[in-house]
């Protein structure tokens, strides 16, 4: 395979900012070769887009990737199929009759809260803007962790207390699910982390009826005999983990992106849209050939894992010209997928975005950074601290 770029995903990037070197790779626009592994990374964006919805690539894991377990000992296979059989039954993680089953669920199952959610958010921003006014702050814990936490608890329509303790729960199994390397510990803590989340549901379920419309869908898939509960229960630990980590680096990326000048200039939905693209916080996007097949001028074995780039295609100066900078585009970016497996929360989370960048706009105010860190992974974008203060236009 030629290529011209190496990246390493298993390298530790604590306290790096990749988003140069993803610029210089899309910059470059040739596609990349994990250096590790040597599997294909696409990073064009118009390949991307075509290669997302692609009938010949799948998100679901081959068979065959389970034969690497059989080394482990039987504890610590057990415990890893445990979790692999709860990751099969995510959406994100599906495909075929099955996972177009969920999505006849869970499609539209957010239209009654994408008001809400611009509303609760700019009350937050607003809120914490009076408390933090003059002084030092983390937006992290101020701004953006209470208005995703306030995201989680209004689609699954519980208190800010109890959303805490299912986006905890959450947590644990999204860095098992981000780390790139078979981890017991990891496993063992995502393990007792979903059967957390499984008891909980198994308690909200009855009272689901008078509910939002998505513990509606949940209900109706654990009702219906071709998904049952373990499916509901997957769905929601994708749900948790899917909205809340993701929402948290979008609005990071927020503060340290939109200035007076964005604010002043452009519309919300715009500041929002770029937002997003700049922010990719799921830097690539998984996926299994069913067959042998010919990708972006490659030759890939059937059964093969390779990785559609969104977050490099996302900066490809081809589709988005001076890409590190926010302005109205024509290209639409690839932050939430395309096609079947495109995010459901996607107008939940666009609504919660226009709703803050119109707090700030009636603030007249915007956030000054002095300190960022990012987590270890490449795979998300994940900020560990972001500590400034509010400067006033
Ligand atoms: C900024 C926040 C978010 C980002 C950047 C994001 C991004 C994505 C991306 C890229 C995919 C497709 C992955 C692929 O094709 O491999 C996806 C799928 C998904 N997202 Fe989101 N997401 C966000 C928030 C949410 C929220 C709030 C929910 C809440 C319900 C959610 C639920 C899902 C689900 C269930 C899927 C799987 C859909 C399927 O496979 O059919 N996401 N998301």
């Amino acid at each position: 395979m030629e290529c011209a770029v190496n990246i390493d995903m298993l390298s530790d990037y604590t306290g790096v900012d990749v988003a140069d070197t993803f610029r210089q790779i899309a910059e470059a626009g040739q596609d990349i070769v994990d250096a590790q592994t040597g599997e294909l990374i696409i990073v064009r964006h118009r390949e991307v887009r075509a290669l997302l919805p692609a009938a010949g690539l799948t998100t679901k894991r081959p068979q065959r990737d389970l034969l690497a377990l059989d080394s482990l000992p039987p504890a610590a296979r057990e415990i890893q199929l445990a979790m692999k059989a709860h990751y099969a039954r995510w959406p994100l993680f599906s495909d075929g009759d099955y996972h177009r089953r969920l999505r006849r669920y869970l499609t539209r199952s957010m239209t009654d809260i994408v008001e809400v959610v611009a509303g609760n958010a700019a009350d937050h921003l607003r809120e914490a803007q009076r408390q933090t006014a003059g002084s030092s702050f983390s937006w992290l814990e101020r701004v953006a962790e209470p208005i995703a936490a306030s995201l989680v608890g209004t689609i699954l329509d519980v208190h800010a207390d109890e959303a805490a303790v299912l986006i905890d729960r959450a947590t644990v199994i999204v860095r098992e699910l981000a780390w790139p390397i078979l981890d017991d510990a990891r496993a063992a803590d995502a393990v007792t982390a979903q059967r957390d989340l499984a008891s909980w549901l198994e308690r909200a379920l009855p009272s689901a009826q008078g509910s939002t419309r998505y513990l509606r869908a949940l209900r109706a898939i654990a009702d219906d005999p071709a998904l049952g509960f373990e499916s509901a229960s997957a769905t929601l630990a994708q749900t948790i983990t899917g909205a809340y980590d993701p929402l948290v680096s979008v609005l990071g990326t927020l503060a340290l992106t939109v200035g007076p000048r964005e604010l002043a200039a452009l519309a919300p939905e715009t500041i929002a849209e770029e937002v997003l693209r700049l922010a990719t916080p799921f830097r690539f996007a998984r996926r299994f050939t069913t067959e042998p097949a010919r990708l972006a001028g490659h030759e890939v074995p059937a059964e093969t894992r390779i990785f559609l780039g969104l977050a490099a295609a996302n900066l490809d100066p081809r589709a988005f010209p001076d890409p590190t900078s926010l302005a109205a585009r024509q290209s639409p970016h690839v932050a939430f997928g395309l096609g079947r497996h495109y995010c459901l929360g996607a107008d939940a989370v666009r609504s919660c975005l226009v709703g803050v960048v119109g707090a700030l706009v009636e603030a007249r105010a915007a956030f000054t950074a002095h300190h960022v860190a990012y987590a270890p992974e490449l795979s998300i974008l994940r900020f560990t601290a972001m500590d400034g203060s509010w400067r006033a236009y």
